[in-house]
This record gives structure tokens, sequence and C-alpha cells, in this order.
């Protein structure tokens, strides 16, 4: 990559730019855009989970002064395109899971659309439904691809026969829950229809994908759909993409045409509705010779989609990257059932993926009599195993080695079990961290010079509380090399420059490379000395290092764990993460970033889990009382580090994405832990107390 920015307000620790609107309660989030006159709307859903709709009986709700409309799958707007079965929002009777869209009232007021909905009764012709996941179902198949558009299945050389003949090995089958995004702001969508066109006030990560994929849906012209989201309060993948409940409010802003329409899902809602990370079950060997040098790696993933609609999350996907040996294998397979669509969640593939594997490095170690950190580093490779190109940057190693001397790691005892401190089993527990560096292409900034050497960036990209805002003003200042005072930021509107989702960790890249690009153009055209209103235009350039070497970010995890001998309770008092993670743009919200990873980490480790009643197919802890998310209570110290320097070839920045690579391999850190201090090997998430109990 050539042409790095000299960092001056990169790399500065700027506070917020949006923080002051944020406390103060003055930056709209989607609900709270000023609308006119606004109706409201309150969905009625499926309450089973396979079958077909086979009478509704409306007119109690109907009636209701304040309604405004019901809308069924009989007299709802026809849709242009029912491709995408998770967005056919009430274009048939069928009923693919339970929570699924078959109704929704529009009225004055949220209570009387609320009320209005319960009144609302179904009958249905039930079907059986089939939603319970395991690895022994004989109708398990491999898809043609695994999020976004990684190989299914990968091999190299002789596994089984490097397994069978190696010294030490491991062979086990890991678990992951069921788990949900919780973002802070439910889903809100709050749509206007005006003759053809369309306004939409989504919560999203990116307003040019919902405009992308809503048009076709609702049969209009791109040109006339308007997707606007200065401030989003989280997503975590959630809103990566438009959920059914964007068609809904798209589709009632129709039918009350002239009046905008508000639609917030209710948290409940959210647990059928807006996608999750499927559970995963991991079977893994690991093999090595006496010195602890792997000879075979292989990753064997089931897990569940959608009857409806695939999503295929891509679980081997890191262990193709982590560490070098001569036979590999990994495969996905997928139970297509009667449950809601999965979809993206922090580090999706990645997270869970590197469960298995990591837990497995520590049992190998133990296996082997060699210390956690110095297996990987042992087993760190030259080149990515997997395409064998060089690393533009992996300095995994160093994370590791830098980890161990801040967390204290020297004097462990080899043995677990070994310390007991007030009734407390206290242990220490490493793993890796990796996250693939995503570059999307098809971004574009627009800069025009204002008044008194001032400058307008526009660019459509999204804030889910991520910091774009400062972290964009920033790379803008260098890029023009003008203080950030001096730069006008605009951002979270389809009017504004194309720009790629807030997702995969990839923002930062797509839409700093397309303000630099805008940036250049600009001075070549203007010079330093511009006059009011000059203006020019950048795009994400093409990236020539992106085919010649392997791009990732890399971390080491660290946990200590104590474990109650007696009831089995757990507690993480420390947690270290150390990141290699390119340039930092601005350290503030890049530990924030860091920080927020490793606490979902931890929540996934010790909490997170959503249960099934395979009776009914729905969630049962629906909500935040049963839905355990860690808490204050639940998190101690963390710390976070993150290795100086840049990545050459990355982007302009040098910077590697930061949002996801915090929750990968924290959850496998805080079970080697567990282990460490109870000699107990926990191979299932979460890793509650009845779990250390004998
Ligand atoms: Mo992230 S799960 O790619 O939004």
């Amino acid at each position: 990559m050539t042409g790095l920015l000299e960092p001056r307000a990169i790399g500065a620790d700027l506070v917020r730019l949006d923080g002051h609107a944020k406390v103060t309660g003055t930056a709209p989030y989607a609900f709270e855009q000023p609308v006119e006159n606004p109706a409201y709307l309150h969905p009625v859903q499926a309450t089973i989970a396979r079958g077909r709709v086979s009478a509704m009986q409306v007119a109690a709700a109907r009636d209701m002064p304040g309604v405004l409309a019901v809308l069924t799958h009989e007299n709802a707007p026809r849709l242009a395109s029912t491709e995408d079965a998770e967005l056919a929002v009430l274009q048939s009777a069928e009923v693919g899971f339970r929570g699924q869209f078959v109704g929704a009232v529009i009225a004055e007021t949220p209570e009387i659309a609320r009320h209005a909905a319960s009144l609302v009764h179904v009958d249905y012709e039930e079907e059986p439904h089939d939603v319970s996941l395991s690895a022994g179902r004989v109708d398990l198949y491999a898809p043609e691809q695994v999020n976004p558009s990684f190989p299914t299945d990968t091999e190299q050389g002789d596994v089984e026969g490097a397994f069978a003949a190696a010294a030490v090995r491991v062979e086990e089958t890991y678990t992951t829950a069921w788990v949900h995004n919780n973002p802070m702001e439910p889903h809100t969508t709050v749509a206007l229809r005006e003759g053809a066109s369309l306004t939409l006030y989504d919560s999203t990560q990116g307003v040019h994908s919902v405009r992308t994929i809503v048009a076709p849906v609702l049969g209009l012209d791109p040109e006339r759909v308007r997707v606007i989201a200065p401030h989003v309060g989280g997503g975590f993948g959630s809103k990566g993409v438009p959920h059914a409940h964007v068609v809904l409010a798209a589709m009632a802003a129709q039918v009350v045409a002239g009046r905008a329409v508000k639609f917030a899902l209710t948290r409940q809602q959210m647990f059928s509705l807006v996608g999750y990370r499927t559970p995963t079950i991991q079977r893994v060997q690991l093999a090595a010779d006496g010195d602890g040098r792997l000879t075979a790696i292989a990753h064997d993933v089931v897990e569940q989609t959608s009857r409806i609609k695939e999503f295929a999350e891509q679980t081997a996907e890191p262990t193709r990257h982590m560490y070098a040996a001569p036979n590999r294998r990994t495969t996905h397979r997928l139970a297509a059932l009667d449950v809601p669509v999965p979809s993206w969640m922090r580090a999706p593939g990645d997270c869970p993926g590197m469960f298995g594997p990591e837990v497995a490095m520590d049992e190998l170690a133990t296996a082997a009599g060699i210390d956690p950190i110095e297996l990987r580093v042992r087993n760190d490779p030259d080149t990515d195993p997997e395409s064998g190109l060089p690393f533009s940057s992996r300095r995994l190693v160093e994370c590791l080695r830098e980890g161990a001397r801040r967390f204290g790691w020297d004097g462990r005892s080899p043995a677990p079990r070994a310390r007991r401190e007030a009734g407390w089993l206290v242990g220490t527990g490493v793993a890796s961290s990796v996250y693939p560096l995503y570059r999307m292409p098809g971004s574009a900034a627009h800069i025009r010079a204002l008044s008194a050497g001032r400058y307008s960036v526009g660019i459509g990209a999204a804030d889910i509380g991520t910091g774009t805002w400062t972290t964009l003003t920033q790379i803008a200042a260098d890029a023009l090399d003008v203080g950030v005072e001096n730069i006008d930021l605009r951002i979270g509107d389809t009017e504004l420059p194309n720009a790629t989702v807030a997702g995969g960790s990839s923002g930062i890249t797509s839409w700093g490379s397309a303000i630099v690009d805008a940036a250049r153009t600009f001075r070549d055209k203007f010079g330093a000395d511009p006059e009011e209103g000059d203006e020019a235009d950048g795009s994400t350039p093409d990236n020539p290092d992106a085919e010649r070497f392997a791009m990732y970010a890399f971390g080491a995890q660290f946990a200590e764990v104590h474990v109650r001998e007696d009831t089995g309770e757990i507690r993480v008092p420390r947690m270290l993460g150390v990141f290699d993670a390119g340039r930092i743009i601005n350290p503030r919200t890049a530990r924030s970033q860091f920080l927020g990873g490793m606490t979902m980490g931890l929540s996934m480790a010790l909490h997170e889990q959503s249960v099934l009643d395979p009776r009914f197919g729905h969630i049962v802890n629906h909500d935040f009382a049963d839905y355990h998310i860690a808490a204050n209570a639940d998190v101690a110290a963390i710390d976070v580090h993150w290795l100086d320097g840049y990545d050459p070839h990355a982007n302009p920045m040098g910077s590697k994405g930061i949002g996801e690579i915090g929750i990968v391999g924290t959850a496998a850190a805080v079970a080697n832990a567990a282990y460490h201090a109870t000699g107990i090997r926990v191979r299932d998430l979460p890793l509650t107390a009845d779990k250390f109990l004998g």
C-alpha cells in the first residue's frame, strides 16, 4: 500500500464529537426523529413454529377507536419481490418459525396498537416442527459456501493418518450456546411514504445497504428511497442487514400514505426477528510431535440455519489461518430447522470458531507438558497456512509475550487445581485471537471547501456507537492536512455518497480509504488554498496488496478465574487483552471497542444462552430478566493494551479494524483459566456453576 498518511490528528486522544449531544439527549435516534403526527405499529406474531394461518379474526381490533388499519397476509400490499423469504412479510399464509409476523395493527398511539394487536385472533393449521440441533442428524448438509463467501470445506494432506501416528493428540467436541444480539437501542424504523418516495429513519449499520436491499422488495426506485441514521445505539451485526420489521414498517407507511409510521421492536420481539448467533457443535482434532509441533488440525462444525433462509456461519474459518500443520481439514454442516433466521453477531465465525480450537490447544499443552503460550509460539506460522501468502503483519507471538509479562504469567503452576484462596480455586488461562481485515469495495466520499478554511466531508457511513463521527473526522483532517476543528463531517444519510456497511470491522478501512482518496484528488485539483465551493469526489481504491498478503488482526487474551470449591460459582476478577491491530486512530474510542468486545466475550463465557423450548420452538428467556448479559457486578478489572505500529499494506491509515477482535478468544481464555483453577475441563458454553460440581 503506497501513500500512508502521516498521523497527526490520527492517534490523538480526541473526545467523542457526538458525546455532548448523546449525554444531553439531543442526538436523535430513529424513534425520536421529528415527524409530524405519526401513527404507530404493533405486530402480531405467529404462535406456532410451522404450518399456516387458516383464519384471522380482526374485527375486534379493527373496530377499536384509534385503530387505522389491521394488516394480514390477505390485505397487505403485495411486494415486488419475495425472493428473500425473511423479508417476504405478510405475503402468504405460511409460517416458517414461531414469532414470525402474521399481522400488524397501525394506530394513533403505541398503546392502542399494542392492545388491538392482542385482540387479533389467529387460527392455524399446525404442522409438526423440528427445532433440535444435533451432530447426529441424518439431514445435515454442506452449504455452497459459508458467510460471507468462504469455502465450506478445506483439506490438505492426510489428517487421519497423521493423527493416528502422532505422539500427542486431542480429540474432543466443544459446544457454544445459541445467543442473541441485544444492542441497547432496539431495532426501530420510522417510515414515511409520499407517492413513490419513501423515507426511512432506521436504526441501521448501513443506510445504503438498507436502501439497496429494501427498494427492490418494495418495488421502488432506489433513488426515491432515502434512509437516515445519524446515531445508532449499537448493532453488533443484527442491524447489518435490514430484517422483516423494516419491510413491515414501509408497508404500513404505504397503507397510511402521507403519515409517518413508527415501529420500535420490543426486547422480546427482537429474540425472533433480528437474527442471532447459531449454536455450534465443534469436533476438534489436534495432533503433535513430542515437541508440541502440530502435525494435524481438524475442525468439523455442525450448526443450524432456518428452513426459510440459509445463513451459514463460518465457524471453522479462523482455524485455516491460525497455526502451521502439514495436515489440515475444516468442514461446515448445517441443519435447516423451523427456527428464526440466524445472522451476524460480533465476529461471526471467528468468535464461536476460536472457542473449540483454543480450548483444544490448552488441552494439547497439558497433554504434551508444554506451557500453553510456548505451544502457540512453536506453532506460529511463517505464512498463512491456507493461502501460502505472507501476512501483511502478524505479531501474535509479541502479543502473547507482552501479555505474559503484563499479566504475570511467570511462575504459573503447570498443574491445575494448585491454588486455593479462602474457599476459591484460582487459575489463569490464555487464548489467541484473530480477525480478518475486510475491505468492502464501493464506498465514496465528497469533499467541499467551505469558508474560513473549513471543509465539508460527506460519506454515508454509520456510527453505531463505535466512534465513527470522531475517527473519520481525524482521518479527514490528516488527509486534508488541517486541524480536526476544520472538518465538518456528514454521515448516516443516503443523500451522501455511497458507504458500505459498518460490519466485519471494515468501516475505517473502507470509508477512511475513500476519504483519503477524495482528499488527495481535492488537493491535486485545488492545492492548499482552495476557493469556497471547490469540490472533489473519491472512492475506496483497489488495494493491490490485498492479493499479495494475508491480512488479519491478532490478539492474546488472558483471564484469571476463581471458582468456589463448594458451589461452583465462577468469577473473573482480572482480564487482559493485548492486540496487534495496526495503527490506532483514536486511543479513547479504540479502548472502548476492545473493552466492549472482551466484556461481550466474558458474557458469552459465563452467562449468555438463549434457551429453546423444543415443544413450541421459541426462546423461553426472551427478556433481560432471564437472558443475562454481563453487568457491572460481573465485570472486574479489564486491562487493554495494543502493540504500537501500523500495518504497511492494509490501507492509508495503517489500521486493521478493531470492532470484533476483542470478543474473539475471550471465552476460551476464561474456560482455560477455569480448568487451571479446578482441573475440570468444561467444553460447553456458557460456563455455569453446575458444570464445576463433581
Ligand atoms: Mo459485525 S457482526 O460484522 O456487524
